[in-house]
């Protein structure tokens, strides 16, 4: 049977315990305690998942097995949980909630959340299916790593409105540096008739970011940049990908930012507007009016990289796939290094 690193046991039974507590108490009281009053996910394996519950007769540990039987790779892992919520729905008598596609849009903090896609298009929020499409083989096969950036304690601190002002600042920072390196990397796609739809001009960032930085630094915000280790990391990889003129290396890491801009980072910026009270200066980063329906948006992008999967080798589509995981890894590594930033300086 499969064990899974701590990290990912870790990201897993954070995200339930933090996101989806409700979620915890329905799957056990559905499989095994039925009168649990409380109930914490503490463990996650190739077979099934564990919860520590409470009721009448105190604590115990409660086991369920994935329904979909035995995994060994990450991303199924969100597919089991969701089965398992919806077979504990469907035991119980309870209308399960509206979920997508298994590679799940549905997981992030509260469900209303999702509104938070469709905001500026004004469309509902459509989580991609599984229609063999190399979009959704990207997001499939990927989206394990999403849940390990997504899970960083600097990301659920911001997310969960506990982190400070000088947390969100130096994540402003380092998008700073990554920005620069990604957007002169896209020129070449902007320039090329094949992608140019998917870098139109009211993508880019660069002058949103000095907007922020102005308002959160001040005039001198220039002097006060520093970046993480990890940061120069990965703005030198994606400068070493554009040297090479790999369009597929670019386009996964423009994939990886930019899609990732228009979908949680609209929640971060509801977060971060709410707990520090900024109207556009601060978060104009990730205000995507200009460009239109973000929902519309999305959908072409995809289209873009349907397209392009077709005329790629198995190969290729590997090794993009594997890039799309690289830059993930960089994201993550960024929020440990701005963490221990952090903690060195309270320290
Ligand atoms: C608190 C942090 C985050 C939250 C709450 C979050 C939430 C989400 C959600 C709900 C989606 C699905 C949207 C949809 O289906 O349209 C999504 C997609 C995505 N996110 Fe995140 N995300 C977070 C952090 C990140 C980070 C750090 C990155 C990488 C830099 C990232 C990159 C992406 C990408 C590339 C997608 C598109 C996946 C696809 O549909 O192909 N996200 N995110």
């Amino acid at each position: 049977m499969i064990e899974f690193e701590q990290t990912v046991v870790d990201a897993v039974t954070g995200h339930m315990n933090g996101d989806h507590p409700e979620d915890n108490l329905l799957i056990v009281r559905a499989f095994g305690a039925p009168d649990a009053t409380e109930s914490t996910m503490v463990g996650v394996d190739g077979l099934g998942g564990v919860w520590q519950i409470t009721d009448a007769s105190g604590q115990r540990e409660v086991r369920v097995e994935w329904p979909g039987g035995e995994i060994s790779e990450r991303p199924e892992i969100r597919r089991e949980v969701v089965a398992l919520y919806k077979a504990a729905c469907e035991r119980l008598g309870v209308p399960a909630r509206e979920e997508h596609a298994p590679a799940g849009a549905e997981h992030h903090g509260a469900h209303g959340e999702q509104a938070a896609h469709g905001e500026q298009g004004g469309h509902p929020h459509q989580a991609p299916e599984d229609d063999g499409s190399f979009s959704y083989a990207i997001r499939t096969a990927t989206w394990g790593d999403h849940s390990d950036s997504e899970g960083s304690t600097i990301m659920e601190d911001i997310m969960r409105m506990r982190g400070t002002l000088d947390d969100y600042t130096a994540l402003v920072v380092q998008h700073y540096f990554m920005y620069e390196a990604l957007e002169a990397a896209a020129e070449q796609l902007a320039a090329n008739p094949r992608f140019a739809a998917l870098h139109p001009e009211t993508l880019i960032r660069q002058q949103a970011i000095v907007t922020d930085l102005e308002h959160l630094l001040g005039a001198d915000w220039r002097e006060q940049l520093a970046s993480v280790p990890a940061t120069v990391s990965y703005a030198d990889r994606i400068r070493e990908v554009a040297a090479e003129g790999w369009l597929p290396g670019i386009i996964a890491h423009h994939y990886t930012r930019y899609l990732g801009d228009l979908s949680g980072g609209q929640m971060i910026a509801k977060r971060v507007k709410k707990q520090h009270g900024f109207d556009r200066a601060g978060i104009a980063f990730y205000d995507f009016t200009e460009l239109g329906s973000i929902a519309d948006f999305k959908t072409t992008y995809r289209a873009v990289l349907d397209e392009l999967g077709e005329q790629l080798s198995d190969e290729e589509r590997q090794r993009m796939i594997d890039e799309v995981r690289l830059a993930y890894r960089f994201n993550t590594e960024v929020f440990i290094d701005m963490q221990r930033a952090r903690d060195s300086v309270s320290a």
